[in-house]
Parts: structure tokens; C-alpha cells; sequence
């Protein structure tokens, strides 16, 4: 992270300072009762997403409950800030809450984070919830404390598949390929595993990537895929479903703090809440959005075989071991004790 902020993003702190904002602005001259509060939330994809719709459900709880006293003022699609910039952002005080995916963590120091994304690790989202509602995930959240950040609970999208303008169903298909990736080691690694080479762009910019060639594929969910329009740059989806793409709400400690106790009990209830509804929707939605894409009809969608299953598997074993040599193989043993036992017995 640069010591100073980028002119953009000093650019868009005043623009923030104009539109005003921040956490309990209290009026002067207004009781503590009568002071409003907004709430700055920045993310990176479309609203019609399983992030977007789970923060835009927190917004009607906390707005319907507070009166209106405490508002949230939501910013999607990197309109305000980017991957490489929101964690800075939160730093500094330019927004109050973000919820990038767990595979941005590692660059900003937390790069235990990286384990969600190992290739080929959970079968299923009730696997993963092994992980985030359990000690292991307490761990990981209490971790963001050491940069005075605050882990308010974790949330799905879901798993992803890749994409090019070939199927990619087995590792020699991904031989000579620049794929996009998020700022995750454990996912370039994946990708140079499987032969490709991986390119990290932040989210914004990967359609156009994309159009433009800078990088011939990439990963994501389906509903990522299709609310960011891919299927008009790329030609084929091959349903891999092999790594996990979910969400950790962070705010800065500063802010919160500086909450007064009930307010910060209504934010945390209804966050409660609305993480609870995003993962009940975040499957469906995905389900959704492939539909759609099949109905739109302009990309091949592509299901592997066992057997090429199976190459992509033992291709990308040594990810786990390099990721264990990086963080500590105690929390690789964490992880195995989380996930049921006849995965590895
Ligand atoms: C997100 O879902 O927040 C973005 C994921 C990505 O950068 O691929």
C-alpha cells in the first residue's frame, strides 16, 4: 500500500468531503437523539449480485429500524473505489464500510485469508460455513484488529467457474493463456498450475481486459459473469466449480467506535440479518444468472467430465503446500479439522 494516498483517491476524498457524510455527524445543534448517521459503504460489482442485493438488504434494515436516523449510502461497481483502493479508503476514513471478497485480504497483509481460495477444497457453501461461523473464521476476523479494522462476519457469493474464448475443461487447455485473476497468490498459483499464465486486474477493469485482449480468460460466478457482461467478450463458460468466492464486511475501528452503543447494536443486528438473507439467495441468484445466460444464447456453456475432473485436482495439489509454507501449516490443520473428516481420512 503507497504511504500516500493516489491523487484519485485524494480526488475522491473531496469529492466525499462535499456530498458530506461520516459517521454520527452530528448536528450541533441537534440532540444525540435527532443525529444522523451515514453509513458509506463502497463495493466493486453491480447491484443485482448476491454482494449487491445482501448490502442493499442491510440498508432497508438499518434505515427501517433507525427511522431514517442512520442512513447508508451505498456505492457499487468501484464507482468510488476500486480493488486496489477501498481497503485504503476504509483506512483513511473516506468510507465507513466495505465488503471485498475474502481473496483481496492477502495483499493488505492477511494472507491466512488466501485459504478460502484453495482450488478444489469445498464441495459445497455448508462446507465453507464450517470455516466462517466457526473458530477458525473468529481467527481470521480478529487477525483485521492488528490494522485496527473490524471483521463484522463473512458472506457468500458463491463458486466459480473459468472462462476464454475456448472451453477449458482439463490443463492442457489452459497451456499459453494470460487469465485473469483477483490479488491472491494462492490464485495465480492455481493458474500457473493448470499452465496458464495469471494476470491481476482489479475487478472494474476485467471486462475490458477482456474485449481488448490484455487477457484471453478468467474465474468468477455466474452472476458475476453475467452482470458484468462477460458473456459478450468471451465465448465460452466451462462450469468447473472449482474455488469459492465470498465476502468479509469490514469497518475501521475508529468508526465504530465512535458509534453510540445502541447504534452499533442495530447496525450489528441487522447485518446479522442480512448476511443470513444474502446466503440464502446467493445459490439461486447464481442458478439465475446462468439461466439467463443460456437463454441470451451467445456463450457455450461446458460441463467436465469425471476424468477431467480429475486432471484439474491433481494439477493444482501443490497449491496447498506453498500456501502452508507461507502462512504456517497449523492453519492448513485448522482448516482439515473444520472440514468433515471423511474428506481426508
Ligand atoms: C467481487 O465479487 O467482489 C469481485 C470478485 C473479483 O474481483 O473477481
Amino acid at each position: 500500500m503507497p504511504a500516500t494516498a493516489p491523487p484519485d483517491l485524494l480526488r475522491r476524498r473531496q469529492w466525499l468531503g462535499r456530498v458530506g457524510g461520516g459517521a454520527a455527524t452530528a448536528l450541533p445543534w441537534a440532540s444525540q437523539a435527532a443525529a444522523s448517521t451515514t453509513i458509506r459503504l463502497s463495493h466493486v460489482v453491480a447491484p443485482d449480485t448476491p454482494k449487491g442485493m445482501t448490502l442493499e438488504r442491510f440498508r432497508t434494515l438499518v434505515e427501517e429500524r433507525s427511522g431514517q436516523r442512520i442512513r447508508v449510502q451505498i456505492y457499487p461497481q468501484g464507482q468510488l473505489y476500486g480493488d486496489q483502493d477501498e481497503m485504503q479508503a476504509l483506512q483513511l476514513g473516506a468510507v465507513d464500510m466495505v465488503a471485498p471478497s475474502l481473496s483481496k485480504f492477502g495483499p493488505i497483509g492477511f494472507p491466512e485469508f488466501e485459504l478460502f481460495d484453495l482450488p478444489f477444497l469445498f464441495n459445497s457453501v455448508t462446507e465453507v460455513r464450517r470455516l466462517t461461523q466457526g473458530p477458525l473464521g473468529q481467527r481470521l476476523l480478529e487477525r483485521l484488529g492488528r490494522q485496527r479494522l473490524l471483521g463484522l462476519g463473512f458472506f457468500d457469493n458463491g463458486f466459480k467457474h473459468m472462462s476464454a474464448n475456448r472451453p477449458l475443461l482439463e490443463p492442457a487447455h489452459f497451456i499459453g493463456l494470460r487469465m485473469r485473476v483477483q490479488a491472491s497468490r494462492v490464485i495465480a498459483q492455481q493458474m500457473r498450475a493448470l499452465g496458464a499464465q495469471p494476470v491481476t486486474l482489479p475487478f472494474s477493469e476485467t471486462r475490458r481486459a477482456l474485449e481488448t485482449g490484455v487477457v484471453d480468460g478468467t474465474e468468477n460466478p455466474v452472476s458475476n459473469f453475467w452482470t458484468q457482461g462477460m458473456q459478450t467478450v468471451q465465448s465460452d463458460l466451462s462450469l468447473t466449480q472449482h474455488g469459492y468466492l465470498g465476502y468479509a464486511v469490514v469497518t475501521h475501528q475508529r468508526f465504530w467506535f465512535n458509534l453510540p452503543a445502541p447504534d452499533r447494536s442495530l447496525v450489528q443486528q441487522a447485518l446479522r440479518e442480512a448476511l443470513m438473507f444474502g446466503n440464502s439467495i446467493a445459490d439461486a441468484h447464481n442458478d439465475k444468472a446462468l439461466a439467463a445466460l443460456q437463454v441470451a444464447g451467445s456463450v457455450r456453456v461446458h460441463r467436465p467430465n469425471n476424468a477431467q475432473l480429475t486432471r484439474l485436482r491433481q494439477a493444482v495439489l501443490p497449491v496447498q503446500a506453498d500456501l502452508a509454507q507461507r502462512i504456517g501449516q497449523p492453519w492448513l490443520d485448522a482448516l482439515h479439522d473444520a472440514l468433515p473428516k471423511e474428506r481426508h481420512g
